[in-house]
């Protein structure tokens, strides 16, 4: 908690990272009952632990080190503590025949939330209404009268993000998104449509599709494309913000912050619970580098996905955007395999609207990760369509579920959604004359194709 912003911080249950498999899990299954929690590694000073006056620490995990010096010294300052997990549904756990004996063991994620709400009383204080409030405040008193800057993505954590800032002060803030052209069907006009409409939020919607296209011709190496796309990203974000920073009227305040969606696990996996076994192995493409000339605001630096969620709703945030599934910030490009060109992007966002039409026909959008479409550009394979041959491109559909995107397992979509959709697809996208199905798990097969 800064200490401009003149709002204390919401005392957490600490989630003591022991080695831990999934602290995050745990740290999660804390707010879901409305407390507040911050994840620590074991292995943190001590005053690291005290300074946050924690109402209770949870220790996850099963590494030794320092367990029982640990424990002593939380019991020493009344803070409670409680192992969670117990030898009985993980063998490896010796740090819990080494603690003594009468301490709380929470056998399973069901019994977190009686300990801390009835055995401890901790009142379930972290509502969205609160976590909305005390994130106005706050980003208030960061900014004063400066103008703000936030590039949107598309995705739920900038527009969230946006939406909160907007709320806070309103007209100081202008929203950037940049149409680099490899977005997919109607996501560029559900923000420009639906998310100023429920938002009020000022937006300049960047055109940038030539460029890019021009940027990427002749290209097909993954790695190639990715970097071409991060690079001319940055330049066009950065003269965006320049037009920003120079159009303010003669009496407007400079514009000095710059609004992300950096989200909790962000701030976990760069660090602080000594996450360091989930740092993502790829580049995060479509991100900003770190020395833009702006002091960053993070409002949903404290949330879970989930609880962004729940503000995005309780802001009037469009559910299209607010449950949109992950997608990567080099869209479209890199789920073609070959070269970017303008009729491919068009075969294969056509594909994709399919696709994505049918899973929400299902009901099924809520219950897989995501479902990259992805067009094999420079396959091709002969096919027969109205008794004359064809010669055309495959579309992959690759369902997965996942819960980190770290490790992933193919979904098994019911077989009349399968056919429907390849039917679909196979009639109304040209130069399309097969749909495959990828059954890979992550790893060994990444998500994405490239
Ligand atoms: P992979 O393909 O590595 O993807 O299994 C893991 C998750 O990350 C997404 N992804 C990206 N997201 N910029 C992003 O913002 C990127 O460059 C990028 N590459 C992959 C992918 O969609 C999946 O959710």
């Amino acid at each position: 908690m800064s200490a401009a912003s003149g709002i204390d911080h919401p005392r957490p249950v600490l989630v003591v990272d022991i080695d831990a498999h999934d602290v995050q899990q745990t740290a999660r299954v804390v707010r879901g009952a409305d407390i507040y929690s911050e994840v620590i590694g074991g292995n943190r000073p001590s005053t690291e632990f005290f300074e946050r006056e924690p109402l209770a620490a949870l220790l996850v995990g099963t590494g030794t080190k320092k367990t029982a010096g640990l424990i002593q010294e939380l019991r020493q300052r009344n803070i409670p503590v409680a192992l969670v997990g117990t030898e009985a549904n993980d063998p490896a756990a010796p740090h819990h025949s080494s603690a003594p004996a009468d301490v709380a063991r929470l056998l399973h994620d069901s019994s977190i939330a009686p300990y801390l709400l009835e055995e401890l009383r901790i009142e379930p204080a972290w509502t969205t209404d609160l976590v909305i409030a005390d994130q106005l405040a706050k980003i208030r008193a960061q900014v004063g009268k400066s103008r703000l800057i936030c590039g949107l993505s598309g995705g739920v954590d900038s527009a969230v993000a946006a939406a909160l800032v907007q709320k806070a002060v309103g007209r100081q803030l202008t929203c950037v998104l940049v149409d680099h052209g490899l977005m997919r069907a109607d996501e560029i006009e559900q923000v420009e449509r639906d998310f100023v409409a429920a938002t009020g939020a000022k937006l300049m919607v960047v055109d940038a599709r030539e460029r890019f296209l021009t940027a990427l011709a002749g290209v097909s190496d993954p790695e190639e494309k990715r970097k071409i796309i991060g690079h001319e990203f940055i330049e066009v974000f950065q003269a965006a913000a320049r037009d920003v920073v120079a159009s303010g009227e003669a009496d407007d305040e400079p514009v000095e912050f710059l609004v992300q969606g950096t989200v909790y696990p962000d701030v976990v996996e760069s660090g602080v619970g000594d996450g360091a076994k989930n740092i993502k192995s790829h580049h995060n493409v479509g991100g900003l580098p770190e020395d833009l000339q702006f002091e960053l605001v993070e409002p949903l630096r404290e949330l879970f996905k989930s609880e962004v969620r729940q503000v995005g709703t309780a802001l009037g945030v469009p559910e299209s955007i607010v449950w949109r599934q992950p997608f990567p910030g080099p869209g479209l490009g890199i789920r073609i395999v070959g070269e970017i060109t303008a009729e491919r992007l068009d075969i294969l966002r056509a594909a994709d609207a399919i696709l994505r039409d049918e899973l929400t026909s299902a009901g099924l959008d809520r219950e897989i990760w995501q479902c990259p479409v992805v067009l094999l550009a420079e396959v091709r394979s002969v096919g027969v369509s109205d008794g004359e041959r064809t010669y055309g491109h495959p579309i992959v559909l690759r369902p997965v579920v996942s819960e980190d995107a770290m490790t992933a397992d193919w979904y098994p979509l019911p077989f009349d959604l399968l056919a429907r959709v390849s039917d679909r697809i196979t009639a109304e996208v040209p130069h399309v004359n097969r749909v495959v199905l990828d059954v890979t798990r992550k790893p060994p097969g990444t998500i994405e194709w490239e």
